[in-house]
């Protein structure tokens, strides 16, 4: 089998680190890794790679378009899995600026580059290329307790300045594959969860925080629904579109997992006081606080991921049980990844949202 060369944006990010890891354990691709390293990038988090054969990081911006295309014409690959972004609802509230130029600029200067490196490509190159688009389910808007999960068809209708600016990049890549015929795929998924989290999103929040004893912040009432994924089970996903799914289309993912925030923190609490039991903060739950919530907090996420298990045989392998276990074991044994995350901008981040250390 021929292998392929991807070029993966925000590889050193959550999702795009763990899409990293599993496409060299698998051995079929060649990945070159493009990140700007913000913040949320952490090249530790690929360091098993270190020496590895079929992988490389160059480190630049999506919207440096000449950066961009020199990298396209020096590694020539045959996809792009787009990654990269500003990707925290709370930090898009405080400041969003850094997401309309990441998340809209960068993204637009992203496709312009590849728009003229695809052009260079003889025609069966042409058909064989894929850019890959990962965006989330925070672009349909918010659900009531009754409504239907978000379909492909569920119109746009963003409420954060995070989700407005990825929608405004999902339409960017539906523009460029309508106009030009770029084979562009977007997938949209719910809230993922796993090891290499940033700790500034709720699940790897709440567990580093029981872990010492500090306040478990639950905005407004605690009621609000997101449908829960393990981490594995989208790059899963991602792989089958990338390798199976038709272009133009668009694929929700999602883990048939809806829970309550409060359902969450309290199935973290309840796991750590099972594998932690020698804790002074058992019972962990006794951690919990309600804070202020979010401004324009939507209250329900669901998706309907049926196209995609339908039509490339997809479906999450983890329970939210079994997915949080290995999540929680993750946190326990990396001791070191906490401590090198935990530096300056993560701390004035904390200080500045809840007002603590
Ligand atoms: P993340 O914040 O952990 O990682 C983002 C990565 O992008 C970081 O490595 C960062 O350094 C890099 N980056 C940021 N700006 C860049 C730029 N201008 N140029 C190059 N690199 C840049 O995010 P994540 O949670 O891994 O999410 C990855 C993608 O998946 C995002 O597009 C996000 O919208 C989407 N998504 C995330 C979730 C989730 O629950 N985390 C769910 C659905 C979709
Ligand atoms: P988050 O992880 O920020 O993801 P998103 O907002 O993209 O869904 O938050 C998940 C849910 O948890 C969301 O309803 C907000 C809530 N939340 C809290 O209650 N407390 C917190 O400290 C954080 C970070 C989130």
């Amino acid at each position: 089998m021929n292998k392929k060369t991807l070029l993966v944006t925000g590889g050193a990010g959550f999702i795009g680190s763990n899409f990293v890891l599993a496409a060299c354990k698998r051995g079929h691709a060649r990945i070159v890794n493009f990140d700007l390293l913000t913040y949320a990038g952490n090249l530790k988090n690929l360091d098993s790679l270190s020496g590895h054969s079929d992988y490389v990081f160059v480190q630049g911006d999506i919207a440096d378009r000449d950066l961009v295309g020199s990298v396209l014409a020096r590694y020539k690959p045959d996809g792009v899995v787009n990654f990269a972004a500003e990707s925290h609802v709370d930090r898009s509230i405080a400041g969003p600026e850094a997401f309309i130029r990441t998340n809209v600029v960068g993204t637009f200067n992203l496709l312009e580059a590849v728009r003229s490196y695809w052009l260079d490509l003889t025609t069966a190159e042409r058909g064989a290329f894929r850019f890959l688009h990962v965006s989330t389910d925070e672009v349909y808007g918010s659900l009531g307790p009754d409504d239907p999960a978000f379909t492909e068809t569920t119109p746009y209708a963003p409420n954060s300045p995070y989700s407005a600016s990825k929608a405004a990049s999902d339409h960017l890549v539906r523009a460029y594959h309508h106009t030009y015929g770029i084979p562009c795929l977007t997938t949209n998924c719910s809230n993922n969860y796993g090891p290499m989290q940033f700790p500034e999103k709720l699940i790897p929040l709440m567990i580093l925080n029981a872990l010492e004893g500090k306040p478990l912040p639950i905005y407004g009432d605690g009621r609000n629904v997101r449908d829960w994924l393990y981490v594995e089970d989208h790059c899963e996903a991602i792989r089958r579109v990338l390798e199976h799914g038709r272009g133009g289309e668009i694929y929700n993912v999602g883990g048939r997992c809806e829970k309550t925030n409060l359902e969450v923190v309290h199935s973290i609490c309840n796991l750590l006081d099972e594998m932690r039991p020698q804790s002074p903060f058992k019972p962990h739950t006794s951690l919990i606080t309600f804070v202020k919530d979010r401004p324009g907090h939507d209250w329900r996420y669901a998706i309907d991921c049926s196209k995609i298990e339908r039509e490339l045989g997809w479906s999450p392998r983890e329970t939210f049980d079994s997915g949080l276990r290995k999540t929680i074991d993750w946190y326990l044994q990396q001791a070191d990844w906490v401590q090198s995350i935990r530096t300056g901008a993560y701390r004035a981040w904390i200080r500045s949202h809840y007002g603590a250390s």
